[in-house]
């Protein structure tokens, strides 16, 4: 029985939720919430292996081997760590989930969406966040903040796919229970106030 509470930070990158996580964290903890922090792909030692082949620059990766991978290290990631710590109660903080695949492999590359549906159902074990924030900022400020960082394979994708992206985005929140806008543009402290109106929104 799952008794602690599942949110998940959604978004195109640089878009600001490694950031808005960490203060997310800190003030879980000052009202005295047992957090765990983790991320996809990755979060256990066979799932950070995963993401070192996923994202390794200049690989040769085919949109299902990718999709799959995605999925394989959702399945070792929630199984392993997701599953057993909300059952102990703990909050758990994931950067990315299952919305991550259906905005890049789905809207983005153009897989049947069914499929990867499918696929998220069966790597998570039906396991649905409690409350899924989608950080959104426009074209302008992902090539400002991007000017001089390091890029994986897939942040060297094209403005044409980030903006099938950011649409998927946008379509998924409208069908998605517990799924809500979060505008990035603004700055940092009125990003994180209204993240913790929703997470109040929703006793959390
Ligand atoms: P990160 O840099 O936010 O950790 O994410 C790594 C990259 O992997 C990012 O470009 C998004 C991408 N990704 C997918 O394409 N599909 C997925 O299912 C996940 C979880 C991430």
């Amino acid at each position: 029985m799952k008794k602690g509470k599942f949110i998940v930070l959604e978004g195109p990158d640089r878009c600001g939720k490694s950031t808005q996580a960490k203060m997310l964290v800190n003030y879980l903890l000052e009202q005295g919430k047992d957090v765990l922090l983790t991320r996809e792909p990755g979060g256990t030692p066979t799932a950070e292996r995963i993401r070192q082949i996923v994202l390794e620059p200049g690989a040769e990766v085919s949109p299902m081997t990718e999709l799959l991978l995605y999925e394989a290290s959702r399945a070792q990631h929630t199984e392993e760590k997701i599953l057993p710590a909300l059952k102990a109660g703990k909050t758990v903080l994931c950067e990315r989930y299952t919305m991550s695949t259906c905005a890049y492999q789905g809207y983005g590359r153009g897989i049947d969406l069914k499929i990867i549906d499918t696929l998220n159902r069966i790597a998570t074990v039906g396991l649905k966040p409690d409350i899924t924030l989608v950080f959104l900022m426009s074209d302008k400020y992902f090539t400002e903040r991007g000017e001089y960082l390091f890029s994986d394979r897939l942040e060297q994708e094209d403005l044409a796919f980030r903006q099938k992206m950011r649409r998927g985005y946008l379509d998924m929140i409208e069908r998605t229970p517990n799924a809500y806008l979060v505008d990035a543009d603004k700055n940092i402290m009125d990003i994180q106030a209204h993240v913790r109106e929703l997470l109040a929104k929703h006793q959390i």
